[in-house]
């Protein structure tokens, strides 16, 4: 059975996600740091009759994130897809938002450690035996700012550009070998993100593979994914 990894994986789209793969047969794990929010999508999606296990891991801490894919690969196997989209809600040390004049080294380099080496490290957990089997898929989620410069995202744009850098790289650097990486930015108002609406636009960037970065807009939301139109 093939495996989805979700990284930051809550209530939200990470259980939306979970759920669309499940339904297509994929085995979910989810990451997460809290252990009884982990237990409950667990077991949602054990109600929905789909396998999953919940892996505790702070994306701040490199060596728990590591032991979460040794337990996944020994628990579930191997990774097909990867999914990071982890949301800095709750207690995250530093990770404040700033603009441009107050961008400082202190207040940008949590948000470096969070969306840039967490998805560098979780992407190192997975990639080498997706090339070596010659299949897999990384999906990497950020906001607009990512791309389009935000003064109100002045730190955190910082380092979602960094890691759209990243990914725009790794994408053209995959070509040929089976696996499929790319940059999802989601631009969408309060009442356009429902994780519902959004999650099969995953599924659908999974079974197409194609192209480095997929902006999911409410435009784009509106639309039906395009393997549903099939
Ligand atoms: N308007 C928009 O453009 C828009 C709208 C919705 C979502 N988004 C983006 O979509 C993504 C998902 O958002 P969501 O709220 O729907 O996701 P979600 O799947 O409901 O939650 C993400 C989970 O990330 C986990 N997380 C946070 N810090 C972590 C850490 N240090 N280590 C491990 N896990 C951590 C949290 O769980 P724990 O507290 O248990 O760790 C949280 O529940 C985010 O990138 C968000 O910015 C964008």
């Amino acid at each position: 059975m093939a495996t989805i990894a979700i990284v930051g994986a809550g209530p939200g789209l990470g259980f939306s996600i979970a759920k669309v793969f499940g339904a297509h047969g994929y085995d979910v794990a989810l990451i997460a740091r809290n252990r009884s929010r982990l237990d409950q999508l667990v077991g949602w999606l054990g109600e929905l009759e789909i396998a999953a296990a919940g892996y505790q891991a702070d994306i701040m801490d490199r060596a728990s994130l590591v032991q979460a894919f040794k337990d996944i690969a020994a628990g579930q196997g191997p990774v097909d897809v990867l999914e990071f989209s982890p949301a800095p809600r709750g207690p995250q040390a530093g990770m404040v938002l700033a603009g441009p004049l107050d961008v400082s080294v202190a207040n940008v380099q949590p948000h470096i450690d969070f969306y840039v080496h967490g998805a560098i490290t979780a992407t190192g957990q997975v990639l080498p035996d997706m090339i070596e089997r010659g299949t897999g898929t990384l999906l990497f989620t950020t906001g607009l700012s990512s791309v389009v410069p935000s003064p109100a995202m002045g730190n955190v744009g910082i380092a979602g550009a960094a890691l759209r850098n990243w990914v725009l790289n790794l994408h053209d650097s995959l070509a040929g070998k089976g696996v499929y990486a790319a940059h999802v930015p989601l631009s969408l108002s309060a009442d356009e993100a429902d994780p519902e609406t959004v999650a099969p636009h995953y599924w659908d960037l999974h079974t197409r593979g194609e192209g480095a970065e997929h902006l999911l807009s409410g435009d784009v939301l509106r639309s039906a994914p395009r393997t549903e139109e099939a």
